[in-house]
This record gives C-alpha cells, structure tokens and sequence, in this order.
C-alpha cells in the first residue's frame, strides 16, 4: 500500500487531498490576492454548507500531471483572474499552457480528464476587451478533454459587481455542486477561520505595530516586493494644481536608493496606505474596544491550509483596523448578514438582516450611500453618523474579534502610473495622484463627502512632509469634527515613528512590472493620449527619450535625431492655468528633443466647439488625422492610453477607428475597428487605463 502522503512530493495535490480526507481542491490564478480571497471562500461555504474540507492551491506550487488522478467522490475549482490585456495572472501562466496544450499528457498517457467534476468563477474586468478570457479558456479546454462543469461558470466585473456577481452565480452553483456531489446542506453557521487570544507579557519589542512583513521585526533585509514592500523616503512632495483650485494632485518623488528596487517607464508602483483614523476610531467605538486598542493579541488560523493569518501577528486591536484590514471599503452584503447576529437590539438585528436579504435596500443606502463598516453600524443602531465618534456616543456590538478579522479582507495597496523614467531619475520613483473626494449618492443616507483611501493618504504625507499647518495632520487623539474638514487624518508615522524622522516621511512602496513601454527604436513614431493624471506615464516616456537624446547628441549632434520618429502627446485639462500637469517642464523637454516632441493640449474649459460643447482629446486626434493616420500605417507607429477607462479610452477608440478606417478607404466600423484589433494584437496599441 501506498504512503498517504506519498512520500512526501509536496507538489503532489491529490496526496495531500487524501492525507487530509478533501473533497475539494481549489486552485486559483491571482495577482494581488483577490481571486485567492475568492478562492478561500468557496472552501468555507463548501466547509459550513456541507461540512467539506477543501485544498487551496496556488497552481504554482503544485504539478498537474496527476490532475485525471482526482477521486470520483471530487471536484475542482478553478478561480482565475484575467489579468490586463487577456493574459493569465503570473501563477497561472503554466497551469493555462497544460489546459490547453494538446500534447501535454497527464498520468493517464492522454490530454484527457473525462468525467472530472469542475467548476470554474472568473474575475475580470468589462472594460478591457478580453473579458474573463481566462477563465473562458479553462472552462473551453477542461470540456474539450470530458470534464463535466458543476452548474454555470461564474463570471464576475472587477470593474463594477464583482461581489453581486459573485453572490448571484453561488446560490445556484452551490444547488448543481450538491447534487453532482451528493452531499446535502447542513445546519453550518458561519465559522470563524481565526481565533483571536489576549495575550498578556509578550515582549513589547516583538509585538508588530503596522510592519507589512514578518521580515519587519527580525530586520532581515531581502528583498523589497509586494511581500515586503520597501520604506521609502519622501524626497520631494508638491501640489500640482494651482492655488485655489477646488481639487488637490499631488506629486511625490519616493526615494528608493539602496533599497535594490529598480523600475522601468510605465512601470506602477504600489503604496501601502493605512486606514484614516476616524475610521479606526469608529470601529473601536463600536466593537467596544476603545479601552483596549494597545492589548496585544495573538491570531491563529483554524485551518492554516485554508487560510493563513493575512498579516503578522501578534499585533494590537487598533493595529488591527489601522493598518492591516480593508475597513475603507464600501460594507458587503454579505458580512452584514452574519454581523446581524451580534445587533445590540432586535431592531438593528432586522435592519442588517434586510440589507443582507433585500439588495435594492442595500444598494439604496449602503451602495449609493457609500457606508463603511463603522458606518453602518452606527446607522442600524441609530448612532449620529455626523458627530466624531466617541465611546459615549456610539452604540457597542458584541461582535467577536474572530469574526472582524474574518470576514474583512487585508487592506490592499493602492498601484499608480510611476511618472518619471529611471533613466533621468534612478533614486526616485514619481507619483502623480489627484485626491479623491466626492459626494454620496442616494437620499436614503444624508450626503457626506468620500474620501480615497489612497490618494488621501499621500496627501497627509505631503502635508507633513512639506510641514505645513493645515487642518489635516493634527493631534491624531482629537478626532473633532473640524480636524477633519479638509480631508482624513492618518496616523501616518508608520509603527514606532519607523516611517517618521523629524520632517521626513516614509510610505512603504513596491514595484509592480508592466508592459507599458515605448517600442525599443526610436525611429517608430509613438502616439500617446493621457488626458488628467492619465498623463503619468508619458512624462516618464518623454523622459526616457530625453535621457536617450542627450546620449545621442553626445556623440553625433543634434543631426544623431534626423531619423527618430515624432512623439506626440495628447494631453487635456479643463484649464491652461488651473490643472494643466508638468505645464513648466513640456517646453524644456521640447527643446531637448529638436523637434521630435508635440504636445497638442485641450482645456475643456477654456476652448469650445461652434455649437459650445466641450474640446477633448478626441476631437485633437480627429483634428489631426492626417498625421496621426500617416504615423501609424505608414510610419508603423505605436499608440499608448492612458486614463479614465469608460469614456475617455472607449471615445480615443473610437476616433482612431474613424481615422484609420477612413485612411484605408472604408468605415470605422469595419476597416478602422479590423485596424484597432491588429494594432492590439501586435501590442502597438497599448492601454494603462482605469475606472
Ligand atoms: P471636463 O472635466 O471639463 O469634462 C482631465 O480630467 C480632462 O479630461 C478634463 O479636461 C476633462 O474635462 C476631460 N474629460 C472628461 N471626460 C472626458 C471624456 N469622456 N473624454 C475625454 N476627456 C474627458
């Protein structure tokens, strides 16, 4: 008889399926952990629904030759992102390949899998042209070779409803997943997957206090990636909009030298924000733990297959909602239900339940009313939503800390466009972010204004940074309502002043690669459209050819440029003076490069169309479609986007459809969007676009 873990192959899943009596195995292609999440909660409704304990695998760690090996009684799942342009997410590359490589034999000597029960959920995003590719893919190539999918594949819109979506498709894949399985619903409640223990007389020094790594304390160095992003210093920090402007953009240089962190142009760069103090300070009313936010706790997982502790512990409660969970985020529909439990009175029990049940309810006043966690809860128990909140004035749920740390999930980093190129600027990383702050919608829940967690958050470090006395960055202990007029307060020294000496600040960053970068020869022309922040990473493309002509010109003159191609920008703001970006900078990069540079720029308020409507960049494209459509069917040129993704990129599109359509003496519809696809396809047409 066999080994039940069969030696030990720690890459062999259907061994540790057995070692640990699972029914269920699921993999999941993820990138920055939200397909994982996904993946997480499938195995504990397939736990608390029908008692079944299920394997979550990164498909990286694991060999899939012994995939047609899986037991009769099983199923898969497959929960895979698509990530930019259609492709797979880094961990599912191979695992993509294997699907659906014809000669690629599992242990049956066959690329067959006939009679493997699956079940596939997709993340996407509809405003890319490949929606859910991926996961349509798996779903294509898993039937072609005999499996036989469990209930429909889900799909879910990363850019709109990925939890409604998510939420719709489960309920009926749960009802095809029992029967194929034959199992039946039990009782199950909704478990914890952690517990969460007082500790008492830990050393001080190893408690963690906000560290985004294990590393953090035991000062190993490594190196600095999304597991254990790097501290940077902030070297400069500056408003770009002008006085008086009702908006705020911020540009900040993060200083990266001696970290070993490199960067190319287009790269994005991942700030690791922290949650605004009001908001930690409401959860601590409301769960009853102001007076013991410092009282350190251990966490531990349940189950460590399914799920790991997501942050390093032991920590502290306020630790716990300042630095480490997504407590920002918009309340899920979900959770309410099971925090329904815990109301503080049967008529906050019946609300929570209904916005739980009723979705129109939920949509019209958490959705349109954008509350958060804290939020809602001071709502359902009839708390003052406007008043700062304060153990007096905010009603306490008895809602075990097991349960918070469980059902919300790790507070993510926030990724911008870097805006500078390393080869002007090696040490530094540019960022370019226009500070989020709107309006709540709705007229269930009285309007208050919305914050961006992220671009909030480098706001207060360049307000500290900078030393400037405004309302923002006070005495993070008075949470009055006037402290916080101008925006969110954060505890922005970082865990023990670490992110803190005197005036210079430090936000952990790292590096996220992308595909978003100039053709390698200069003489292919280059087409960029970046209206808003969407300019960001064309100042680090101008820059790049910057630092390339002044190599050129070193050794052969300004003639070394004759035969570079024209770079052109499209850029748009809604005036020449409030929020035109960079605006000193263009004319210097200009003369650097003899020429080869035009900016072509529409204020949206400052110059109309006869008929009064606004001038955008689109309409500066079609003005020049001679040039624009010589540059890229005859000059083989390449066209880059950048910016808001529903309108602007979906209208840039459709101009240069009608551009090229019309140059190759056909419609946009047919020749110009046959044009569009072929560009995609070669990756002369670039996006870096988002919602
Ligand atoms: P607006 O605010 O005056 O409408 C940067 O935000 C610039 O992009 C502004 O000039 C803004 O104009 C413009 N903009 C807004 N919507 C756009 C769209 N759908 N297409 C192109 N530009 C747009």
């Amino acid at each position: 008889s066999k080994l039940a873990n069969g030696g030990g192959n720690p890459r062999d899943f259907i061994a540790k399926m057995k070692e640990g009596n699972k029914r269920v195995v699921i993999f999941y292609g993820s990138q920055t952990g939200t397909a994982e999440e996904y993946a997480i909660r499938l195995a504990k409704e397939a736990k608390s629904k029908f008692g079944l304990a299920s394997l979550v695998c990164d498909p990286e760690e694991y060999d899939f030759e012994n995939l047609d090996q899986i037991p009769e009684n099983s199923a898969v799942f497959f929960v895979m992102a698509t990530y930019g342009e259609g492709e797979p997410t880094d961990n599912a590359v191979e695992l993509c390949q294997k699907l659906s490589d014809d000669s690629f034999d599992f242990s049956n000597g066959e690329h067959k899998l006939s009679g493997l029960k699956y079940v596939v959920f997709g993340l996407g995003n509809r405003t890319y042209e490949h929606y859910n590719l991926i996961a349509r893919n798996v779903d294509r190539d898993l039937a072609k070779m005999g499996g036989i999918k469990i209930g429909e594949r889900g799909e879910g819109d990363d850019d709109k409803s990925m939890e409604e979506d998510y939420l719709a498709w489960k309920d009926g894949m749960w009802e095809a997943f029992a029967k194929a399985m034959n199992v039946e619903e039990g009782q199950g409640g909704d478990t914890p997957d952690f517990v969460v223990s007082e500790v008492q007389d830990h050393p001080p020094e190893k408690v963690y206090l906000g560290e985004l790594s294990a590393r953090a304390l035991t000062k190993s160095r490594g190196i600095h990636d999304a597991k254990n992003p790097f501290p940077a210093t902030i070297s400069v920090a500056r408003e770009l909009f002008a006085d008086g402007a009702d908006r705020n953009c911020v540009h900040v240089e993060l200083n990266i030298e001696g970290s070993g962190m490199t960067y190319q142009h287009g790269d994005h760069v991942g700030v690791w924000p922290s949650n605004p103090e009001l908001e930690v300070e409401r959860l601590l009313c409301a769960l009853g733990l102001h007076d013991k936010k410092d009282t350190v706790i251990g966490i531990e997982s349940l189950d460590p297959a399914l799920a790991k502790v997501p942050f390093p512990v032991p920590t502290t409660y306020v630790t716990v909602l300042r630095h480490y969970i997504d407590i920002s985020a918009v309340a899920g529909r979900q959770m309410l239900g099971v925090l329904s439990k815990y109301a503080p009175n049967p008529e906050a029990e019946a609300f929570l339940k209904n916005l739980n049940t009723n979705k129109a309810e939920y949509s019209a006043i958490v959705g349109d009313g954008c509350l958060k966690l804290g939020e809602v809860l001071q709502y359902a128990a009839k708390d003052d939503l406007k008043a700062a909140p304060t153990p007096a004035n905010t009603t306490v749920w008895n809602i075990p800390f097991d349960i918070i740390v469980s059902s919300i999930t790790r507070l993510q980093p926030r990724y911008y466009s870097i805006s500078s190129s390393p080869k002007l600027h090696p040490n530094s990383i540019h960022v370019t972010a226009v500070v989020l702050k709107y309006e709540s919608s709705g007229d269930k829940v009285e309007q208050r204004l919305i914050y961006g967690v992220g671009s909030n958050f480098l706001l207060n470090l360049k307000a500290a940074s900078n030393g400037e006395s405004t309302s923002l960055i006070s005495d993070p202990a008075d949470s009055s309502p006037a402290k916080v007029l101008g925006g969110p307060v954060y505890a922005i020294e970082g865990p023990r002043g670490a992110y803190k000496q005197d005036t210079i600040y430090k936000s952990p960053i790292h590096v996220r690669r992308s595909t978003f970068r100039l053709p390698t020869n200069p003489k292919s022309p280059v087409i960029m459209i970046g209206p808003g922040t969407g300019v960001a990473p064309f100042r680090g493309f101008v820059q790049e050819r910057v630092a390339m002509a002044r190599r050129t010109i070193d050794k052969n003159g300004p003639e070394g440029l004759a035969d570079w191609g024209n770079i052109r920008l499209y850029f748009g703001s809604r005036t020449s003076t409030q929020d035109f970006l960079y605006r000193d900078e263009w004319d210097n990069y200009a003369k650097e490069l003899h020429g080869k540079f035009t900016m072509r720029c529409a204020f949206s308020r400052e110059n109309y169309k006869p008929d009064g409507s606004k001038i955008y960049v689109q309409d500066l494209i079609w003005e020049d479609h001679e040039v624009i459509a010589d540059a890229i069917l005859t000059g083989k040129g390449y066209i880059y986007i950048c910016g808001d993704a529903k309108s602007m990129s979906k209208s840039v599109e459709e101009a240069l459809c009608k551009i090229l359509g019309e140059a190759k003496g056909g419609s946009a519809e047919v020749e110009g969007a046959a044009e569009l696809k072929m560009l995609k396809e070669r990756s002369r047409l670039l996006l870096d676009v988002w919602s």
